[in-house]
């Protein structure tokens, strides 16, 4: 049986939006290649780790994405965890720009073929291991396949706003 969802009149939208915006995140940049060698990248902050056995982790594409069909179809994926001197990269990969994101972006080689940022806080090369409908979005559950840790802080979303850290020690 179908069931309908209950109404939601924008305010209310809004507030949920506002409110989840108070959870922070960092921000990631997650890539993938086509079969046709066309590469892929957005700004996602739903990245999240998952397990350790097996290495999971996950994040969430709108439906309405221009590369919706380009992640489906991935056989892998790379999420670049960006540092807060990277908040350009930020804007670029959340921005319909004329051309190819990646113009004049440093990238670093991977075993998969996948467009690896230079610099990233850490990187995750990732197997498409499932694909979740979930109501406005489609979520890609990934296995770890590579990764490697940099050096830096990391940029962080939260309020709707781009935060650099103010680290607080943690009491022993
Ligand atoms: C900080 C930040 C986090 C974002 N997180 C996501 C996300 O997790 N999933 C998503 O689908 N879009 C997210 N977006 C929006 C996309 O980056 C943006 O809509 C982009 O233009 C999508 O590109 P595409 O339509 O070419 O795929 C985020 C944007 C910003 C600025």
């Amino acid at each position: 049986m179908t069931q309908s969802s209950p109404v939601q009149p924008q305010a209310e939208q809004q507030r949920l939006r506002d409110a989840l915006g108070s959870f922070a995140t960092g921000v990631t940049v997650v890539t993938t290649v086509t079969p046709e060698g066309q590469r892929i990248g957005l700004t996602a902050n739903s990245f999240t780790s998952v397990s350790l056995e097996p290495p999971l982790v996950l994040w969430s594409l709108k439906k309405n994405s221009a590369n919706l069909d380009a992640f489906r179809r991935a056989t892998h994926f790379a999420v670049n965890v960006l540092t807060a001197g990277q908040k350009d990269l930020c804007f670029r990969f959340a921005s319909k720009i004329d051309g190819d994101r990646f113009d004049g972006v440093p990238l670093e080689p991977s075993r998969f073929g996948l467009p690896l940022l230079s610099d990233s806080l850490a990187r995750f090369e990732c197997s498409t291991y499932h694909e979740v409908d979930a109501g406005d979005h489609v979520m890609f559950l990934g296995r770890v396949e590579d990764f490697c840790k940099g050096q830096g802080d990391a940029l962080i979303f939260s309020g709707g706003r781009l935060l650099a850290p103010a680290p607080i020690a943690m009491a022993a």
